[in-house]
Protein backbone atom coordinates (compact mmCIF):
# COMPACT_ATOMS: atom_id res chain seq x y z
CA UNK A 1 0.00 0.00 0.00
CA UNK A 2 1.63 3.41 -1.08
CA UNK A 3 1.90 6.31 1.22
CA UNK A 4 -0.67 9.38 1.04
CA UNK A 5 0.43 12.52 -0.99
CA UNK A 6 1.28 15.59 0.92
CA UNK A 7 3.34 18.40 0.91
CA UNK A 8 5.89 17.91 4.13
CA UNK A 9 9.89 16.95 3.09
CA UNK A 10 9.23 13.87 5.00
CA UNK A 11 6.61 11.02 5.97
CA UNK A 12 7.53 10.52 9.23
CA UNK A 13 9.99 11.55 11.49
CA UNK A 14 10.64 9.37 14.81
CA UNK A 15 12.04 11.56 18.12
CA UNK A 16 13.73 9.46 20.76
CA UNK A 17 15.63 6.54 18.66
CA UNK A 18 18.35 6.92 21.02
CA UNK A 19 16.89 5.45 24.07
CA UNK A 20 15.94 1.91 24.35
CA UNK A 21 11.69 1.87 23.25
CA UNK A 22 13.23 4.43 20.29
CA UNK A 23 15.87 1.83 18.99
CA UNK A 24 12.98 -0.27 18.87
CA UNK A 25 10.58 1.93 16.94
CA UNK A 26 13.97 2.75 14.62
CA UNK A 27 14.14 -1.35 13.91
CA UNK A 28 10.81 -2.01 13.48
CA UNK A 29 10.69 0.43 10.79
CA UNK A 30 13.52 -0.67 9.28
CA UNK A 31 12.22 -4.33 8.83
CA UNK A 32 8.56 -3.83 8.28
CA UNK A 33 7.83 -0.82 6.63
CA UNK A 34 7.90 0.01 2.69
CA UNK A 35 11.28 1.36 1.48
CA UNK A 36 9.78 3.96 -0.24
CA UNK A 37 9.05 5.82 3.19
CA UNK A 38 10.65 9.23 3.11
CA UNK A 39 11.95 9.33 6.94
CA UNK A 40 13.86 10.91 9.69
CA UNK A 41 15.24 10.39 13.10
CA UNK A 42 15.60 13.07 15.55
CA UNK A 43 17.85 13.90 18.79
CA UNK A 44 20.18 15.57 20.28
CA UNK A 45 23.32 13.62 19.66
CA UNK A 46 24.19 13.39 15.72
CA UNK A 47 26.60 10.52 17.23
CA UNK A 48 24.07 8.48 18.82
CA UNK A 49 21.88 8.65 16.15
CA UNK A 50 24.63 7.46 13.57
CA UNK A 51 24.77 4.50 15.45
CA UNK A 52 21.06 3.79 14.97
CA UNK A 53 21.40 4.88 11.64
CA UNK A 54 24.07 1.83 11.74
CA UNK A 55 22.64 -0.79 13.45
CA UNK A 56 19.61 -0.54 11.18
CA UNK A 57 21.49 -0.72 8.29
CA UNK A 58 22.95 -4.30 9.86
CA UNK A 59 19.12 -5.20 9.34
CA UNK A 60 18.13 -4.39 6.14
CA UNK A 61 21.23 -3.69 4.02
CA UNK A 62 18.92 -2.72 1.26
CA UNK A 63 16.82 0.41 2.68
CA UNK A 64 17.90 3.47 2.44
CA UNK A 65 18.42 4.87 5.28
CA UNK A 66 16.93 7.98 7.54
CA UNK A 67 18.15 11.63 7.47
CA UNK A 68 19.18 12.50 10.79
CA UNK A 69 17.93 15.89 12.26
CA UNK A 70 19.60 17.11 15.41
CA UNK A 71 16.98 18.87 17.88
CA UNK A 72 17.00 20.00 20.87
CA UNK A 73 14.31 19.83 23.65
CA UNK A 74 13.14 23.58 23.24
CA UNK A 75 9.78 25.02 21.34
CA UNK A 76 11.67 26.93 18.20
CA UNK A 77 13.50 24.01 17.57
CA UNK A 78 10.40 21.08 17.50
CA UNK A 79 8.10 23.52 15.63
CA UNK A 80 10.35 23.84 12.93
CA UNK A 81 10.71 19.82 12.92
CA UNK A 82 7.01 19.65 13.16
CA UNK A 83 6.35 21.73 10.30
CA UNK A 84 8.89 18.69 8.16
CA UNK A 85 6.89 16.06 8.14
CA UNK A 86 3.24 14.90 7.69
CA UNK A 87 3.41 11.99 11.03
CA UNK A 88 5.57 12.44 14.39
CA UNK A 89 6.47 9.49 16.15
CA UNK A 90 8.17 10.91 19.75
CA UNK A 91 9.64 8.15 22.55
CA UNK A 92 11.37 11.04 24.56
CA UNK A 93 10.12 10.51 28.02
CA UNK A 94 9.25 11.06 30.92
CA UNK A 95 6.47 12.78 29.16
CA UNK A 96 5.52 14.70 32.16
CA UNK A 97 9.06 15.85 32.12
CA UNK A 98 9.24 16.02 28.12
CA UNK A 99 6.61 15.66 26.32
CA UNK A 100 4.70 18.86 25.92
CA UNK A 101 7.48 20.35 23.34
CA UNK A 102 6.36 17.98 20.97
CA UNK A 103 2.49 17.72 21.86
CA UNK A 104 2.68 21.37 21.18
CA UNK A 105 4.95 21.61 18.37
CA UNK A 106 2.39 19.03 16.44
CA UNK A 107 -0.62 20.56 17.31
CA UNK A 108 0.14 23.94 16.49
CA UNK A 109 1.92 22.16 12.99
CA UNK A 110 -1.23 20.68 12.01
CA UNK A 111 1.36 17.29 12.64
CA UNK A 112 -0.10 13.98 13.29
CA UNK A 113 1.55 12.84 16.43
CA UNK A 114 2.08 9.49 17.76
CA UNK A 115 3.51 8.32 21.76
CA UNK A 116 4.26 5.77 23.72
CA UNK A 117 3.11 7.50 27.15
CA UNK A 118 1.69 5.56 29.93
CA UNK A 119 0.66 8.57 31.78
CA UNK A 120 -2.96 9.19 31.83
CA UNK A 121 -2.52 12.40 33.44
CA UNK A 122 -0.15 14.02 31.62
CA UNK A 123 -2.09 13.03 28.29
CA UNK A 124 -5.61 14.96 30.23
CA UNK A 125 -3.60 17.86 30.61
CA UNK A 126 -2.68 18.20 27.33
CA UNK A 127 -5.76 17.34 25.72
CA UNK A 128 -7.18 20.36 28.40
CA UNK A 129 -4.50 22.48 26.74
CA UNK A 130 -4.06 21.43 23.05
CA UNK A 131 -7.54 19.69 21.58
CA UNK A 132 -8.88 23.45 20.52
CA UNK A 133 -5.40 24.18 19.03
CA UNK A 134 -5.36 20.73 16.88
CA UNK A 135 -9.01 20.99 15.95
CA UNK A 136 -8.01 23.98 14.25
CA UNK A 137 -4.58 23.04 12.69
CA UNK A 138 -6.32 19.19 11.54
CA UNK A 139 -3.76 17.87 13.39
CA UNK A 140 -4.59 14.17 15.01
CA UNK A 141 -2.80 13.56 17.91
CA UNK A 142 -2.77 9.89 19.71
CA UNK A 143 -1.07 9.84 22.78
CA UNK A 144 -0.78 6.32 24.75
CA UNK A 145 -0.50 4.30 21.12
CA UNK A 146 1.83 1.66 23.02
CA UNK A 147 1.54 -1.17 25.00
CA UNK A 148 -0.31 1.24 27.54
CA UNK A 149 -3.13 1.56 26.20
CA UNK A 150 -3.47 0.67 22.49
CA UNK A 151 -3.85 -3.30 23.61
CA UNK A 152 -6.58 -2.51 26.14
CA UNK A 153 -7.95 -0.57 23.65
CA UNK A 154 -7.94 -2.56 19.82
CA UNK A 155 -9.16 -5.62 22.21
CA UNK A 156 -11.98 -4.10 23.33
CA UNK A 157 -12.51 -2.39 19.96
CA UNK A 158 -12.21 -6.36 18.26
CA UNK A 159 -14.80 -7.32 20.62
CA UNK A 160 -17.32 -4.12 19.76
CA UNK A 161 -16.61 -5.20 16.34
CA UNK A 162 -17.56 -9.16 16.63
CA UNK A 163 -20.52 -8.17 18.85
CA UNK A 164 -21.70 -6.05 16.58
CA UNK A 165 -21.55 -8.91 13.72
CA UNK A 166 -22.85 -10.98 15.53
CA UNK A 167 -25.64 -10.09 17.40
CA UNK A 168 -26.56 -6.59 15.66
CA UNK A 169 -25.75 -5.25 19.05
CA UNK A 170 -24.14 -2.96 20.80
CA UNK A 171 -20.99 -4.30 23.56
CA UNK A 172 -22.50 -3.72 27.74
CA UNK A 173 -19.91 -4.88 30.36
CA UNK A 174 -16.12 -5.87 28.83
CA UNK A 175 -13.25 -7.15 31.41
CA UNK A 176 -9.80 -7.30 29.90
CA UNK A 177 -7.16 -9.06 31.51
CA UNK A 178 -3.22 -9.36 31.61
CA UNK A 179 -3.29 -13.05 31.10
CA UNK A 180 0.37 -13.75 31.19
CA UNK A 181 3.71 -11.43 31.20
CA UNK A 182 7.05 -12.24 30.89
CA UNK A 183 9.26 -9.34 30.69
CA UNK A 184 11.04 -6.36 32.78
CA UNK A 185 11.04 -2.64 32.69
CA UNK A 186 13.12 -0.14 30.90
CA UNK A 187 15.41 2.08 33.22
CA UNK A 188 12.78 5.00 31.12
CA UNK A 189 9.95 3.42 32.42
CA UNK A 190 10.95 3.37 35.92
CA UNK A 191 12.21 6.63 35.45
CA UNK A 192 8.22 7.65 34.32
CA UNK A 193 6.39 5.84 37.21
CA UNK A 194 8.94 8.12 39.92
CA UNK A 195 9.08 11.30 37.72
CA UNK A 196 5.01 11.54 37.46
CA UNK A 197 4.77 11.76 41.38
CA UNK A 198 6.53 14.96 41.32
CA UNK A 199 5.11 16.61 38.15
CA UNK A 200 1.52 16.00 39.20
CA UNK A 201 -0.33 15.93 42.89
CA UNK A 202 -1.60 12.06 43.62
CA UNK A 203 -4.77 13.78 43.32
CA UNK A 204 -4.57 14.55 39.61
CA UNK A 205 -3.31 11.14 39.09
CA UNK A 206 -6.11 9.49 40.58
CA UNK A 207 -8.53 11.57 38.65
CA UNK A 208 -7.17 10.89 35.78
CA UNK A 209 -7.57 7.19 36.27
CA UNK A 210 -11.60 7.87 37.40
CA UNK A 211 -13.82 5.91 34.23
CA UNK A 212 -14.83 8.69 31.54
CA UNK A 213 -12.66 11.24 33.18
CA UNK A 214 -11.33 11.62 30.07
CA UNK A 215 -14.06 11.30 27.77
CA UNK A 216 -15.47 14.22 25.87
CA UNK A 217 -18.66 13.54 27.09
CA UNK A 218 -20.35 11.80 30.61
CA UNK A 219 -21.83 8.42 31.09
CA UNK A 220 -23.95 7.89 33.93
CA UNK A 221 -23.77 3.94 33.58
CA UNK A 222 -21.90 2.88 36.45
CA UNK A 223 -18.86 0.39 36.48
CA UNK A 224 -20.20 -2.55 38.43
CA UNK A 225 -19.13 -2.61 41.93
CA UNK A 226 -16.80 -4.95 43.40
CA UNK A 227 -18.01 -7.13 46.43
CA UNK A 228 -16.79 -6.28 49.77
CA UNK A 229 -14.22 -9.43 49.66
CA UNK A 230 -13.46 -8.37 46.10
CA UNK A 231 -12.17 -5.36 47.97
CA UNK A 232 -10.67 -6.64 51.02
CA UNK A 233 -8.65 -9.68 49.09
CA UNK A 234 -8.37 -7.59 45.55
CA UNK A 235 -9.49 -11.01 44.50
CA UNK A 236 -12.20 -11.19 40.97
CA UNK A 237 -13.39 -14.42 39.95
CA UNK A 238 -15.21 -14.31 37.18
CA UNK A 239 -16.59 -16.82 35.13
CA UNK A 240 -14.95 -17.97 31.49
CA UNK A 241 -12.06 -16.01 32.52
CA UNK A 242 -11.11 -18.03 35.68
CA UNK A 243 -9.38 -15.93 39.11
CA UNK A 244 -8.52 -12.09 38.43
CA UNK A 245 -6.64 -9.68 40.67
CA UNK A 246 -5.51 -6.45 40.68
CA UNK A 247 -3.88 -4.83 38.02
CA UNK A 248 -0.91 -1.99 37.95
CA UNK A 249 -1.79 -0.90 34.48
CA UNK A 250 -5.73 -0.68 34.77
CA UNK A 251 -5.77 2.82 35.93
CA UNK A 252 -4.42 4.19 32.76
CA UNK A 253 -5.50 1.77 30.30
CA UNK A 254 -9.54 2.25 31.33
CA UNK A 255 -8.47 5.90 31.10
CA UNK A 256 -8.30 5.33 27.42
CA UNK A 257 -10.83 2.78 26.78
CA UNK A 258 -13.84 4.93 28.11
CA UNK A 259 -12.14 8.19 26.29
CA UNK A 260 -12.52 5.80 22.91
CA UNK A 261 -16.56 5.38 24.25
CA UNK A 262 -16.86 9.00 24.40
CA UNK A 263 -15.00 9.84 21.23
CA UNK A 264 -17.49 7.09 19.39
CA UNK A 265 -20.83 8.77 20.08
CA UNK A 266 -19.05 12.76 19.51
CA UNK A 267 -17.25 11.99 16.33
CA UNK A 268 -19.66 12.03 13.51
CA UNK A 269 -17.09 9.98 11.57
CA UNK A 270 -16.62 7.37 14.39
CA UNK A 271 -20.28 7.15 15.33
CA UNK A 272 -20.92 3.42 13.50
CA UNK A 273 -18.80 2.40 15.48
CA UNK A 274 -20.43 3.35 18.83
CA UNK A 275 -19.95 0.80 21.82
CA UNK A 276 -23.78 1.64 23.14
CA UNK A 277 -24.58 3.52 26.13
CA UNK A 278 -24.74 0.43 29.08
CA UNK A 279 -20.50 0.14 28.12
CA UNK A 280 -18.66 -0.34 30.94
CA UNK A 281 -14.91 -1.23 31.50
CA UNK A 282 -12.51 -2.92 33.99
CA UNK A 283 -9.01 -4.59 33.67
CA UNK A 284 -7.45 -7.02 35.77
CA UNK A 285 -4.65 -8.99 36.00
CA UNK A 286 -4.72 -13.09 35.58
CA UNK A 287 -3.01 -14.99 39.15
CA UNK A 288 -2.70 -18.79 39.28
CA UNK A 289 -4.07 -18.90 43.13
CA UNK A 290 -5.70 -16.73 45.39
CA UNK A 291 -2.68 -16.41 47.85
CA UNK A 292 -0.77 -15.04 45.17
CA UNK A 293 -3.51 -12.72 43.87
CA UNK A 294 -3.37 -11.25 47.63
CA UNK A 295 -0.20 -11.07 48.12
CA UNK A 296 0.04 -8.82 44.41
CA UNK A 297 -3.00 -6.51 45.66
CA UNK A 298 -1.63 -5.83 49.06
CA UNK A 299 2.33 -5.40 47.63
CA UNK A 300 0.64 -2.69 44.50
CA UNK A 301 -1.45 -1.23 47.35
CA UNK A 302 1.60 -0.48 49.22
CA UNK A 303 4.33 0.36 46.41
CA UNK A 304 1.84 2.79 45.06
CA UNK A 305 1.08 4.62 48.32
CA UNK A 306 5.15 4.24 49.19
CA UNK A 307 5.85 5.94 45.56
CA UNK A 308 3.22 8.80 45.86
CA UNK A 309 4.01 9.95 49.13
CA UNK A 310 7.22 8.67 50.10
CA UNK A 311 9.28 10.78 48.63
CA UNK A 312 12.77 9.82 50.41
CA UNK A 313 11.22 6.33 48.89
CA UNK A 314 11.44 7.76 45.22
CA UNK A 315 15.10 8.82 45.46
CA UNK A 316 16.48 5.64 47.28
CA UNK A 317 14.44 3.84 44.58
CA UNK A 318 15.65 5.99 41.70
CA UNK A 319 19.54 4.73 42.74
CA UNK A 320 18.97 0.89 42.62
CA UNK A 321 16.46 0.49 39.78
CA UNK A 322 18.19 0.21 35.76
CA UNK A 323 19.28 3.82 34.74
CA UNK A 324 17.05 5.67 31.45
CA UNK A 325 18.86 4.46 28.36
CA UNK A 326 19.23 0.73 30.03
CA UNK A 327 16.58 -1.94 29.81
CA UNK A 328 16.39 -6.19 29.12
CA UNK A 329 18.98 -7.44 26.95
CA UNK A 330 18.13 -8.33 23.71
CA UNK A 331 18.42 -12.18 24.18
CA UNK A 332 16.44 -11.51 27.31
CA UNK A 333 13.40 -9.68 25.35
CA UNK A 334 13.25 -12.40 22.75
CA UNK A 335 12.17 -14.79 25.65
CA UNK A 336 9.75 -12.28 26.74
CA UNK A 337 5.96 -12.90 26.25
CA UNK A 338 2.85 -11.28 26.98
CA UNK A 339 -0.92 -12.17 26.42
CA UNK A 340 -4.21 -10.59 27.32
CA UNK A 341 -7.45 -12.22 27.14
CA UNK A 342 -10.86 -9.93 27.10
CA UNK A 343 -14.81 -11.16 27.81
CA UNK A 344 -17.80 -8.85 26.46
CA UNK A 345 -21.14 -9.54 26.84
CA UNK A 346 -23.35 -8.16 24.05
CA UNK A 347 -25.88 -5.41 25.25
CA UNK A 348 -28.83 -7.77 23.89
CA UNK A 349 -31.48 -10.09 25.99
CA UNK A 350 -30.91 -13.02 24.05
CA UNK A 351 -32.62 -16.60 24.22
CA UNK A 352 -29.03 -18.27 25.51
CA UNK A 353 -26.93 -16.10 27.21
CA UNK A 354 -23.82 -15.39 24.74
CA UNK A 355 -20.50 -13.80 24.89
CA UNK A 356 -17.31 -12.87 23.01
CA UNK A 357 -13.98 -13.91 24.00
CA UNK A 358 -10.82 -12.46 22.88
CA UNK A 359 -7.07 -13.42 23.26
CA UNK A 360 -4.40 -11.45 22.24
CA UNK A 361 -0.69 -12.62 22.12
CA UNK A 362 2.78 -10.98 21.54
CA UNK A 363 5.85 -13.04 21.48
CA UNK A 364 9.69 -10.97 21.62
CA UNK A 365 9.43 -8.28 24.55
CA UNK A 366 7.55 -5.58 25.76
CA UNK A 367 9.34 -3.10 24.31
CA UNK A 368 8.94 -4.69 20.71
CA UNK A 369 5.10 -4.60 20.75
CA UNK A 370 5.77 -0.70 22.21
CA UNK A 371 7.55 -0.33 19.12
CA UNK A 372 4.97 -2.33 16.46
CA UNK A 373 1.87 -0.30 18.01
CA UNK A 374 3.64 3.05 18.03
CA UNK A 375 4.99 2.42 14.64
CA UNK A 376 1.87 0.63 12.72
CA UNK A 377 -0.30 3.72 14.14
CA UNK A 378 1.62 5.98 12.70
CA UNK A 379 1.58 3.65 8.85
CA UNK A 380 -2.28 4.05 9.65
CA UNK A 381 -2.40 7.44 8.90
CA UNK A 382 0.27 7.45 6.53
CA UNK A 383 -1.58 5.05 4.26
CA UNK A 384 -5.20 4.85 4.88
CA UNK A 385 -8.08 7.63 4.54
CA UNK A 386 -8.66 8.29 8.17
CA UNK A 387 -11.72 10.79 8.28
CA UNK A 388 -10.72 12.63 11.30
CA UNK A 389 -10.87 16.49 11.84
CA UNK A 390 -7.82 17.67 13.99
CA UNK A 391 -8.08 16.47 18.08
CA UNK A 392 -6.40 14.22 20.49
CA UNK A 393 -7.94 10.17 19.85
CA UNK A 394 -7.03 7.13 21.29
CA UNK A 395 -5.48 4.37 19.17
CA UNK A 396 -9.22 2.31 18.52
CA UNK A 397 -9.52 5.86 16.55
CA UNK A 398 -8.10 4.53 13.58
CA UNK A 399 -10.02 1.44 13.43
CA UNK A 400 -10.18 -1.72 11.85
CA UNK A 401 -6.98 -0.84 9.05
CA UNK A 402 -5.15 -0.15 12.51
CA UNK A 403 -5.82 -3.76 14.11
CA UNK A 404 -5.19 -5.89 10.55
CA UNK A 405 -1.52 -4.12 10.72
CA UNK A 406 -0.92 -4.79 14.44
CA UNK A 407 -2.39 -8.57 13.71
CA UNK A 408 -0.18 -9.08 10.45
CA UNK A 409 2.86 -7.56 12.15
CA UNK A 410 2.63 -10.08 15.42
CA UNK A 411 0.22 -8.98 17.53
CA UNK A 412 -2.99 -10.93 16.39
CA UNK A 413 -6.68 -10.77 18.01
CA UNK A 414 -8.70 -13.48 17.78
CA UNK A 415 -12.44 -13.30 19.08
CA UNK A 416 -14.91 -16.61 19.64
CA UNK A 417 -18.44 -16.60 20.14
CA UNK A 418 -18.88 -18.31 23.79
CA UNK A 419 -22.03 -19.29 26.28
CA UNK A 420 -22.18 -17.41 29.28
N1 LIG B 1 3.32 2.96 28.04
C1 LIG B 1 4.06 2.03 27.53
O1 LIG B 1 3.58 0.98 27.21
C2 LIG B 1 5.52 2.33 27.31
C3 LIG B 1 6.35 1.38 26.73
C4 LIG B 1 7.67 1.71 26.51
C5 LIG B 1 8.15 2.96 26.88
N2 LIG B 1 7.31 3.86 27.44
C6 LIG B 1 7.77 5.20 27.83
O2 LIG B 1 8.67 5.70 26.86
C7 LIG B 1 9.55 6.60 27.47
C8 LIG B 1 10.97 6.26 27.04
O3 LIG B 1 11.39 5.07 27.67
P1 LIG B 1 12.84 4.51 27.36
O4 LIG B 1 13.04 3.30 28.20
O5 LIG B 1 13.04 4.40 25.90
O6 LIG B 1 13.74 5.72 27.94
P2 LIG B 1 15.25 6.07 27.62
O7 LIG B 1 15.99 4.87 27.19
O8 LIG B 1 15.76 6.83 28.80
O9 LIG B 1 15.17 7.06 26.35
C9 LIG B 1 14.79 8.39 26.47
C10 LIG B 1 14.97 9.11 25.13
O10 LIG B 1 14.62 10.48 25.34
C11 LIG B 1 15.71 11.30 24.94
N3 LIG B 1 15.83 12.45 25.81
C12 LIG B 1 15.79 12.47 27.17
N4 LIG B 1 15.98 13.72 27.61
C13 LIG B 1 16.12 14.50 26.51
C14 LIG B 1 16.37 15.88 26.32
N5 LIG B 1 16.46 16.71 27.36
N6 LIG B 1 16.48 16.33 25.04
C15 LIG B 1 16.36 15.50 23.99
N7 LIG B 1 16.15 14.17 24.12
C16 LIG B 1 16.04 13.69 25.36
C17 LIG B 1 16.94 10.44 25.09
O11 LIG B 1 17.96 10.99 24.25
P3 LIG B 1 19.54 10.81 24.58
O12 LIG B 1 19.90 9.45 24.08
O13 LIG B 1 20.17 11.91 23.82
O14 LIG B 1 19.70 10.92 26.08
C18 LIG B 1 16.41 9.10 24.60
O15 LIG B 1 16.40 9.06 23.19
C19 LIG B 1 9.31 6.51 28.97
O16 LIG B 1 8.51 7.60 29.36
C20 LIG B 1 8.55 5.22 29.12
O17 LIG B 1 7.68 5.21 30.23
C21 LIG B 1 6.01 3.57 27.66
Amino acid sequence: MSFKQHSRQYDLVVFGVTGYTGKFVAEHITTHFPTDLKWAIAGRSAAKLQNVIDECKALNPDRQSPEIEICSLNHTELGALAKKTFAFITTVGPFSLYGEYAFKACAEAGTHYFDCTGEAVWHSSMIEKYEAVARATGACLFPQSAMESATSDLITFAMASRIKTEFSAPIGDVIVEVHEIRGAPSGGTLATVLSLCDAFHWKEIAKSHVPYNMSPIPNPKKTPKPSLLSKLTGLYPVHNLGLLATSLTSGTNSAVVHRTWGLFNQEPSLQKQSYGPNFTYREFAKVKNPVRGVVMHYSFMIGRLLILFCPPFRKMLRKFVSQPGEGPSKEDQAKEYVQFQGLATPDIQLKTGKQVWAKAEYAGGNYGLTALLVSQAACTILQDDIKLPGGVYTPACLGQGYVDRTGEAGFKIETMVIDA
